[in-house]
């Protein structure tokens, strides 16, 4: 039974990787996609979504972060893959579920569920290219429009030699209206033999509890459920009861501190902001902090206040 941290895209960053991994309960991360175009990456740009390449991988907690990968074209993905797995990449995922139209619009993405061939031509050659000791995986949306094709696409997956496969169980038209179609989880298990991680909507422990009965998965990505409540992993775990604010509040600092440390400090409040706004839900004290917050742009201002609201 895995607890996954879901890639976001300029959400769950390094600093909130190493934030909810050392809250603990968080068995694995997968990082926020990379795109992929013509070309090799540089070891500059991989190192600057994902640091944890610096670290043997792994994030400070020790919890392995595989890289996720966006793209079309299943050459220069195969390539792209193998020289990240010479990084020391625990693991390379491979992204047919964004439902960016940017990225759509290039071919990437979700797109490719209305082409199983050729999602079947790209994990088939990432594959072939990356050393078999370290996972190939995919993530998936169920399609683009419906499910006609998800099935299809699934077997693609498996067929195409991929180790795993997490199905976030929505299509593109669905975006994020909820409710997740849990029940999809289960026909996809039922089709293919290698392991399906259940995605979409867990918030609670009482959500992962349902989302495994329903899907009959061990294995479960959480996304948004993990920044709104970020030891929600550890309590899933543990059966605790929820921390409360004046302890988290230390990790918020921590959060804040590791931003204005590793980024240009001016975007070090946003990023701050953007975390408070996702917790208002379970935390009632994060929209207090948020609102004293929101007209300050000054980061050493930001500072002080966090430091008084903590005394
Ligand atoms: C802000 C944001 C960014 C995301 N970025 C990615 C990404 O880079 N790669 C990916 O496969 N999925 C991405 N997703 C989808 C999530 O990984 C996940 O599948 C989705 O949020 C459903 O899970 P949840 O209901 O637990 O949040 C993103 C979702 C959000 C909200």
């Amino acid at each position: 039974m895995r607890l996954i941290l879901a890639p976001m895209h300029g959400l769950a960053d390094h600093s909130l990787r190493n934030i909810l991994t050392r809250l603990g309960g968080i068995d694995l991360c997968v990082a926020e996609f990379v795109r992929v175009t013509n070309h090799l990456l540089t070891d500059k740009t991989l190192l600057r979504t994902v640091p944890e390449l610096a670290e043997g991988g792994c994030t400070r907690a020790g919890v392995p972060v595989r890289m996720q990968l966006l793209g079309s074209d299943p050459v220069c993905l195969a390539e792209n893959a193998a020289f990240i797995a010479g990084l020391g990449a625990p693991g390379i995922d491979l992204n047919f579920g964004c439902p960016a139209p940017k990225v759509n619009f290039h071919g990437g993405g979700a797109v490719l569920l209305q082409h199983p061939e050729q999602i079947h031509a790209i994990v088939a050659a990432a594959r072939r290219a990356v050393p078999k000791h370290i996972p190939v995986t995919a993530k998936m949306r169920l399609g683009l429009e419906d499910t006609s094709l998800t099935l299809d696409c699934a077997r693609a997956i498996e067929a195409g030699g991929a180790d795993e496969i997490t199905v976030h169980a929505r299509t593109r038209a669905d975006r994020y209206r909820p409710p997740a179609r849990w029940e999809w989880l289960a026909r996809i298990r039922e089709t293919v033999k290698l392991p399906v991680v259940a995605n979409g909507e867990v918030w609670t422990p009482q959500d992962w509890e349902n989302i495994r009965q329903v899907s009959g998965c061990d294995d479960v990505m959480i996304g948004r459920g993990a920044i709104t409540r970020p030891d929600l992993m550890r309590r899933i775990k543990t059966g605790n009861e929820a921390m409360p604010w004046p302890e988290l509040l230390l990790w918020v600092v921590d959060f804040y501190e590791q931003l204005c440390a590793k980024m240009d400090p001016r975007h070090a409040p946003g990023r701050l902001k953007q975390w408070l706004g996702m917790m208002y839900t379970a935390y009632p004290e994060a929209e207090t902090l948020h609102r004293a917050l929101r007209a300050e742009r000054d980061p050493v201002m930001i500072g002080k206040i966090l430091a008084t609201v903590q005394a």
